[in-house]
């Protein structure tokens, strides 16, 4: 809002931690204040991207009011992104009469952008399951596409009449897999990384979960009762403890066990039996989410995780882990390592290792997730 130039944000990390709700969070936040929110754009694997975000952009523009606006230009500018959106990234590269698709999509992102400098608010795109745009030349076009909207430098003249360089208020979250990472980061090299900001998602906090949770110990979750009256959810202090003890800081695993416990129970107070009951009911799906994340990963990463699981936590150091897992040499450990943390943030690498994905940790490393 300020004019100064931002970043746009990748959030990415493993299925289950959060990284779509968090950034439909935001989005509804934004739109709660006015802002001009895309709906959020999810990539089926194998689709064209374009005529995705191309749809996504026309509906914000008609929010900005472009459309119904008289100019020759933005008549013209609107054509050509309706024919990206019916036809897609493809058919429009092959028509080499006119502009390339990403010119023209960062075109009415600017004029969007300009519009809400006008109404003094932001627009926000959400692209959601970006590891699925396998299309090289899609993807890149895509990001640069972004990219050139979110670097777009204009000059206004200040209150005091002083001229003044400014961005547009263009927020751009992209959320999917770590896999992204490979795609864009490696291959688009600086560019990528100058214009977007990456942030691996991780397990919740025991203690933040506790947090939120002591809501239903006291005052109570208000919900709608019976004949309109409002009643009060409760939870007491050892359901709490179970839960955020179940879970491992896993939002996925969070919402089936709080989900479980709710429907284990016929009153309006949630006790650590309930709870017990409800894991019971849900573990199966527990462990059958762990193993659909470690079964997506490559070989030698699941190598080294087994092998670090095996070793005691203090014995966890990349040498024992390294020879553990059958490696020759420690040095050949260290790229998968480096992947395991940088990239899908499941490990931290220190002395000793750890792991930050704490329901990874506990099915490699106990009996959980049964109970007793
Ligand atoms: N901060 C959170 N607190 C509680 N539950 C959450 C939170 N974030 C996500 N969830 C729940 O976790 C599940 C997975 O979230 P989702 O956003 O789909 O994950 P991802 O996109 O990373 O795969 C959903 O059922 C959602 O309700
Ligand atoms: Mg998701």
């Amino acid at each position: 809002m300020a004019g100064l130039p931002d970043r746009g944000r990748t959030i990415l990390g493993e299925p289950g931690l959060g990284k779509s709700s968090l950034v439909r969070r935001i989005a509804a936040e934004a739109e709660g204040e006015g802002d001009w929110v895309t709906p959020q754009v999810r990539v089926p694997a194998g689709s064209d991207p374009f005529k995705l975000v191309a749809t996504a952009l026309l509906d914000l523009a008609h929010a900005a009011g472009l459309a119904s606006r008289r100019e020759k230009r933005i008549a013209e500018l609107f054509g050509r992104v309706q024919a990206i959106a019916a036809t897609g990234i493809s058919v429009t590269l092959r028509d080499t009469s006119g502009p390339e698709p990403h010119t023209v999509l960062t075109e009415l992102l600017i004029e969007i952008g300009r519009a809400a400098v006008d109404q003094r608010v932001v627009c926000l795109v959400h692209i959601d399951e970006i590891q699925n745009i396998t299309d090289e030349k899609a993807l890149s076009q895509l990001l640069i596409a972004l990219g050139d909207a979110l670097s777009h430098q204009f000059i206004v003249s200040t209150p005091g009449g002083v001229p003044m360089e400014r961005s547009l208020p263009i927020a751009v979250y992209l959320t999917g897999l770590p896999e992204f990472e490979d795609r864009a980061g490696a291959r688009k090299g600086a560019t990528f990384a100058r214009r977007f900001k990456t942030t691996i998602l991780e397990a919740i906090d025991q203690d933040d979960l506790v947090l939120a949770l002591q809501e239903f110990v006291a005052p109570g979750w208000e919900i709608a009762g019976t004949q309109g009256a409002m009643a009060s959810v409760h939870m007491t202090q050892a359901a709490v403890a179970e839960l955020v003890d179940l879970c491992r800081g896993e939002p996925f695993l969070f919402q089936l066990a709080g989900q479980q416990a709710w429907n284990a129970g016929s009153e309006n107070l949630i006790t650590e039996t309930q709870v017990r009951a409800g894991w019971r009911a849900a573990h199966r799906e527990a462990a059958a989410h762990v193993e659909r994340i470690l079964g997506r990963l490559p070989k030698r990463e699941r190598q080294l995780i087994q092998a670090m699981a095996e070793l005691a936590p203090q014995e966890r150091t990349l040498t024992r882990i390294a020879k553990k897992a059958g490696f020759e040499k420690t040095t050949d450990a260290g790229p998968t390592s480096q992947r395991l943390d940088t990239v899908r943030g499941i490990v931290q690498r220190g002395k000793p290792y750890r792991f930050r994905h704490r329901a990874i940790e506990a099915y490699l490393t106990s009996d959980w997730p049964n109970l007793e």
